[in-house]
């Protein structure tokens, strides 16, 4: 028996508060033993790591947590892809040109797309330049006022090049090719800008 149960032991018979030796600022360490209720839950935690463990590790029964983001991942592009099915079966050239672009909310919603997504490098007057010292400075963006579509000038194939990005064999405009925002926009605000651009270009859209 060393010193220090020697002192424990005989403030416990006496029935004090046992204190550990040692001592620092003055502050000193009772030195008593967990509650049962208090160490069983500790046993018990134990345990339940251990189970756990072999059940998430060693047996199929549990899915990993890469398991459950893949699935959501799987479950987010299905979602995606039957919205833009939607969408595609709700919308065709006429319908963009005489329903949605001759709609002043579906247009003010595009505007808003447009200005916080598109307007960086195509401006917000669709000229893709921007003034600085009154000298314009050409921006990334093809002019989307110019009249010329270089990938098809009807209203679905704007759609289809928004919601795409530059197709994958082409150059892009001075080396620079888009993404595509349906990876980023919902089908829904992809249509609605596009009817904003047609709004904004109507000559070019007469059927
Ligand atoms: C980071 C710069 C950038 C942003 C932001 C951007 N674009 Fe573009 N956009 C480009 C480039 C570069 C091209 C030319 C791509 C090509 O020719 O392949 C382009 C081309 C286009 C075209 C084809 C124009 C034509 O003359 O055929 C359309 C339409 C278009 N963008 C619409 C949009 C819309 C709508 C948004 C916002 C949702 C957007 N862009 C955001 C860079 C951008």
């Amino acid at each position: 028996m060393n010193e220090e149960t020697k002192r424990g032991s005989y403030a416990r018979e006496k029935g004090e508060v046992v204190l550990r030796e040692h001592e620092f600022d003055g502050i000193q360490e009772y030195d008593q033993k967990l509650p049962n209720w208090w160490l069983f839950t500790f046993y018990i935690a134990i345990v339940w790591f251990l189970v756990h463990w072999c059940v998430y590790y060693y047996t199929a029964s549990a899915s990993t947590d890469d398991e459950n983001i893949r699935g959501a991942m799987v479950e987010i592009q299905q979602k995606k892809d039957r919205e833009l099915a939607a969408t595609l079966a709700s919308l065709d050239d006429t319908t963009l040109v005489t329903k949605w672009a001759t709609d002043p909310a579906i247009t003010a919603a595009g505007e808003a797309t447009f200005l916080a997504s598109c307007a960086a490098c195509h401006s917000a007057d669709l000229s893709a330049t921007m003034v600085v010292n009154n000298q314009p400075i050409p921006l990334p963006g093809r002019p989307l006022n110019d009249h010329h579509w270089e990938y098809g000038g009807k209203p679905m194939d704007v759609f289809k090049l928004i919601n795409e990005g530059t197709p994958v064999n082409a150059p892009g405009y001075n080396g620079a090719k888009m993404q595509a925002w349906g990876q980023v926009l919902s089908p829904k605000q992809v249509a609605e800008v596009t009817a904003f651009l047609i709004s904004k270009n109507p000559e070019d859209f007469k059927n």
